[in-house]
């Protein structure tokens, strides 16, 4: 049974099969995707990975990967039926070099944890974002998250030095030298960026940290409209070298985030939209920030200049997942748009999705949008689609940070080609011929 070749494999302890001790790696964070799986298995490094799918290729048992089960997408837990493999015990940090700025990383690493490590060397780990405490580097890299600060580092590709993999057929893919220039053929690893665990295992990655900007300011923008969101951060840009973050929600969100964490609102009176940005130097960039605010013809930021002040600051932007989350089931549907285009799709977003509540809030800098919206059964999609069928015709993509997973799969033509889409089953295909790599997953 297959049971028991994983249990072969991994030990009965680390073989799931009783309903109360899977539940917790069925359903996603929201609440929204999720089914039954055969059963959870907990790996404890690649060798282990590897056995794992040769039973389950043994007896023909799809598998779905999962780190920190803080996906949105339906991408890490099962549609019924799979083993779910959760990669939370490959949680190995190695030291930090700082000659590369290099770490190895296992999948099971938090980003809190890698962060951690990352300052304690003296180096940034050059992304965030709010589930820092629970999302794991395979995740991130296996859908190439971004965060807020995308926009001075890039997003989890940028980070990748290289990684460790198995391959369905059971081949190890190792790659954690660390070189940066390595043109030897295909590149497999970053095949494996970005394809949610359709492709490949992740189980460790190389990890290139940035160096540390230990001095920081934030900054609360009140804007009168969203349409001079793009003005401000051209004149942002320009005269702020150490700008990291700029991003954006509006007055709806901000009700729900104060009620929930019973604040008080950041600027009296309230505007319809607000940007949070922050600056890292090497000195101190208060003087900077202040000079690009007065070019921007701001007079009314509210400046965050030390650690409490500035996590404060943040929370009007990050407790948005969770305000929302305390509403009800929300349909989180993240988007990307030419930043030209972004005021245009936040003002065109209500008629789409009709009586429904939508909650707007993103990184404004990488033209990120994340539409929330409460009201519609889980199981509706209708508004989903809307929101990304306007993405697609004002130019943007359906997916910009948190992968295509399982809600988005359907829709993938929308932004890109037939051609592309066969291209894409044509390398699924070469690497995962049974289809047992996160069946339903990118691809219907
Ligand atoms: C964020 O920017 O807070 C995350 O992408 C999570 C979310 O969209 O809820
Ligand atoms: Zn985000």
């Amino acid at each position: 049974m297959l049971v028991d070749d994983l249990i072969r494999a991994v030990g009965a302890d680390h073989v799931l099969t009783d309903a109360g001790l899977r539940e917790g790696y069925e359903r996603d964070w929201t609440g929204r995707f999720g089914a039954e799986a055969a059963c959870v298995v907990r790996p404890a490094d690649t060798a282990e990975v590897a056995e794992v799918l040769a039973a389950c290729r043994a007896h023909g048992t799809a598998l779905v990967p999962q780190g920190g089960n803080t996906g949105l997408v339906g991408a890490g837990v099962p549609r019924g039926g799979e083993v779910l493999l959760s990669l939370a015990r490959l949680d190995g940090l190695g030291p930090v070099d700082p000659a590369t700025a290099q770490v190895s990383a296992g999948a099971g690493v938090t980003l809190a944890a890698l962060q951690e490590a990352a300052g304690a060397a003296g180096f940034d780990a050059g992304i965030d974002f709010a589930a820092r405490d629970s999302a794991s580097v395979g995740g991130l890299v296996a859908c190439d998250a971004g965060g807020a600060r995308a926009l001075a580092h890039g997003t989890a590709r940028a980070r990748v030095a290289g990684l460790d993999a198995v391959l369905a057929d059971g081949t190890v893919v190792e790659r954690m030298q660390g070189l940066l220039k390595d043109n030897a053929g295909t590149p497999l690893p970053s095949l494996l960026v970005g394809s949610e665990g359709t492709l490949g295992i992740i189980t460790a990655v190389r990890w290139r940290l940035v160096a540390r900007r230990a001095a920081r300011v934030a900054a609360l923008i009140p804007l009168a409209s969203l349409a001079d969101a793009e003005g401000t951060l051209a004149v942002l840009r320009r005269e702020l070298p150490s700008l990291e973050a700029a991003d954006f929600f509006t007055d709806d969100g901000l009700s729900l985030v104060l009620e929930h964490l019973d604040r008080r609102p950041p600027v009296i009176p309230r505007v319809p939209a607000y940007l949070v940005v922050e600056c890292a130097a090497a000195d101190d960039p208060t003087d900077e920030l202040a000079g690009a605010l007065e070019a921007a013809g701001i007079e009314d930021a509210v400046v965050a200049d030390d650690t409490t002040s500035r996590r404060h600051l943040w929370q009007f932007r990050e407790a948005h997942t969770e305000a929302i989350a305390a509403r009800g089931i929300p349909h989180k549907i993240d988007i990307g748009v030419p930043l030209a285009r972004l005021a245009e799709f936040v003002e065109k977003v209500p008629a789409v999705v009709g009586d429904a509540q939508p909650i707007l809030f993103g990184h404004l800098g990488d033209g990120n949008v994340h539409v929330n919206v409460l009201g519609p059964d889980p199981a509706d999609e209708t508004v989903d689609v809307a929101v990304m069928e306007l993405a697609a015709e004002l130019g943007g993509t359906i997916s910009a940070e948190h992968g295509v997973g399982v809600a988005k799969a359907a829709q993938l033509g929308l932004v890109r080609s037939a051609g592309e889409i066969a291209a894409m089953r044509a390398v699924k295909r070469a690497l995962d011929p049974d289809g047992l790599l996160n069946p339903g997953a990118v691809l219907e």
